[in-house]
């Protein structure tokens, strides 16, 4: 696969059905890419109240659900749903080409930074 300086190819976008997560662990990280109606998003995949594996979560919207206790995540900023939710995940740029989903990992933002700018 050719590689954009900066971001890694992860999978192709077949592999990541529309409104499903998927989790990928590249390096030390664990990420999970979802498939939107007209884009992917990708998010780190702990949840920060368990460490529930956000991948595996309902997608509604832009929004996820994690499968345990069930908080919800905006999938573009990471930032929890409801205000009286602890913590957030970060979320990393992604972008396609090729028919390939690339993760720009060096890009990872977290919620309370995007809040902030
Ligand atoms: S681990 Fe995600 S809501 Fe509890």
């Amino acid at each position: 696969m050719k590689t954009l300086a900066g971001w890694t190819p992860i999978t192709k976008i077949e592999n990541v059905p529309l409104r499903e997560g998927r989790a990928v662990t590249v390096g030390d990280a664990e990420i999970a890419i979802f498939h939107l109606e007209d884009r992917y998003l990708t998010i780190e995949n702990k949840c920060p109240h368990k460490g529930g594996p956000l991948c595996d979560g309902i997608v509604s919207g832009t929004t996820v659900v994690c499968p345990l206790h069930g908080q919800r995540f905006d999938l573009e900023t990471g930032m929890p749903v409801l205000a009286s939710q602890p913590g957030c995940v970060a979320t990393f740029p992604t972008r396609v080409e090729n028919g390939i989903v690339f993760v720009n990992l060096g890009g990872a933002r977290a919620a309370h930074e995007e809040a902030a700018a």
